[in-house]
């Protein structure tokens, strides 16, 4: 294909040169690594910094993240959006408190199997705090890969991800953490998805698809999963003392999370059958929004009680609460809700 090692020795001297200061690349602590490596899958770099700052603030040492309650690893977590990730990385670091004595596994095989890491994390925090020969593979390595060898595979088959990380292993056979790193760096920094800055890429000499004029058309990303759509409404139930009715999730998908009382259009239940009240909601929907998750997509309709309710009239269930607005910071509220709030901060 090309000199390997030219390819190698240019990618490095441009990491060692160009990259971006991040914390977690001031520490070989492979905890903050991990949790590093865990913030980043799926969100960018510039949001996860001031989150993992205050993460490690609050949680310096696995000993007191093993002590911590759910609810405020979760608290920490809110915004940042996929909360099976810090739910996993909480459970898989009480794992390590228990059965690994406090240290971050540096077997491989024995820190693959803990929860919620997957062959990326495992490659990334192996091969950056450990030095492990193993090769990341994420979304900007599939675009970086694709287009430096023109290679029309599509990225979302499995096979696909193996043939890459095989490909990549002679690569990573030194420096592998700063290897890996480069790789995502360039991804991020200059071949990125759309208008790559090929003209300063430091591997343009090594690139297939720069040479045959095909970077615009690469990486294949051909099964796409086409995503659920679920009408939901909000019901926004007030009372005389201005607090607002709130519901703690029972549902798999942000378990134990609080939500305004929302019911998917088509169910039967609503706020009222749940209170066995008969509250008057306006007709019109006040406000409309959609959230993403990475299946599913929410459009989400929320409406207004006509007047408030009297407190004293409504029997709560269990996972209802009534919360005033200024304690909103109390409870953990997903991305979509808090987009709400600050709808009714305006009105
Ligand atoms: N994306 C995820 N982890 C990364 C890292 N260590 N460096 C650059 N980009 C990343």
């Amino acid at each position: 294909m090309y000199n390997k090692k030219i390819f190698k020795d240019n990618l490095l001297r441009w990491f060692d040169a160009e990259q971006r200061e991040m914390p977690w690349r001031e520490t070989k602590n492979p905890y903050y690594i991990w949790l590093s490596e865990i913030m980043l899958q799926q969100t960018q770099v510039a949001t996860v910094i001031d989150y993992y700052l205050r993460f490690i603030k609050r949680f310096p040492t696995i000993e007191s993240l093993n002590d911590a309650k759910e609810d405020e690893v979760l608290k920490l977590w809110e915004g940042l959006g996929y909360y099976s990730r810090a739910r996993n990385f909480h459970t898989a670091i009480k794992d390590v408190y228990q059965n690994h004595n406090s240290k971050v596994p540096n077997d491989p095989d024995q820190f693959g199997k803990l929860k919620g890491v997957g062959p990326y994390t495992q490659a990334a925090v192996m091969s950056i705090a450990f030095n492990k020969p193993l090769a990341t593979v994420d979304g900007n390595v599939f675009r970086v890969w694709s287009r430096l060898n023109n290679d029309d595979r599509d990225t979302k088959l499995q096979s696909t991800r193996k043939a890459f990380e095989q490909e990549l292993q002679p690569y990573v056979e030194a420096r592998s953490g700063d290897f890996n790193q480069a790789m995502m760096e360039l991804g991020a920094m200059v071949c990125t998805p759309k208008s790559p800055l090929c003209l300063f890429c430091p591997v343009q000499d090594n690139c297939e698809a720069f040479e045959k004029g095909t970077v615009s058309e690469l990486p294949v990303k051909t099964t796409k999963v086409s995503k659920k759509t679920v009408k939901q409404h909000v019901y926004i139930v007030k009372n005389k003392q201005g607090e607002y009715l709130i519901e703690q999730r029972t549902a798999k998908l942000l378990n134990n999370m609080w939500e305004f009382p929302m019911y998917e259009a088509t169910s039967q239940f609503n706020v009222n059958s749940e209170l066995g009240m008969n509250i008057p909601f306006l007709t019109k929907p006040s406000y409309k929004l959609k959230h993403q998750f990475t299946h599913l997509q929410w459009d989400i309709e929320v409406f207004m009680a006509e007047a408030t309710v009297d407190k004293q009239q409504v029997n709560l269930p269990e996972r209802m609460h009534w919360m005033k607005f200024e304690d909103k910071e109390q409870y953990n509220f997903p991305v979509s809700m808090s987009k709400i709030y600050k709808f009714l901060k305006g009105h």
